[in-house]
């Protein structure tokens, strides 16, 4: 499911500036968390993505109600934004201005374009399920990312 929430969006956007990786020891905690199939994914995001589901992921893991898949959907909850990876001017105009270009609306909708990323590759049912938003810990992954 898509959510519009432009003060998230316009809040993690200027936090989010740079383009500098994750630090190693990020890179391999979040790794470690993921399959093969699902880092070839996390792999494909830029580098402010990865490093804001890196925190996303921290946060999760934080959760009392958190496990392994928990921590997995969250560092993917933004695989969507991969096929795109849009500068900061085009996700605060897609935000507030709407899908007027296909690349605008491929941001819009990368919740559902980051499911069938994942589907594609195999990634597994429960993080897929999470994402979805059928699972119960689809909570947890958006709480930890509107924190
Ligand atoms: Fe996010």
């Amino acid at each position: 499911m898509t959510r519009l929430r432009p003060w998230h969006l316009l809040r993690r956007t200027v936090e989010q500036t740079g383009h500098r990786p994750p630090s190693s020891d990020d890179a391999a905690w979040a790794e470690s968390w993921l399959t093969c199939a699902e880092a070839s994914i996390f792999h494909r995001m830029g580098n402010a993505d990865r490093r804001h589901s890196i925190a996303v992921a921290r946060r999760a893991a934080g959760h009392d109600s958190s496990d392994a898949v928990t921590v997995a959907a969250a560092l993917l909850h933004d695989a969507g934004k991969a096929v795109d990876d849009l500068r900061v001017w085009e996700r605060i105009a897609a935000t507030f201005l709407g899908g007027r270009r296909a690349r605008w609306r491929r941001y819009l909708d990368h919740e559902n374009i980051g499911i069938a990323l994942l589907l594609d590759v195999g990634a597994r049912p429960e993080v897929v399920a999470i994402l979805r938003g059928t699972d119960d810990r689809h909570h947890i992954v958006m709480a930890a990312d509107d924190a």
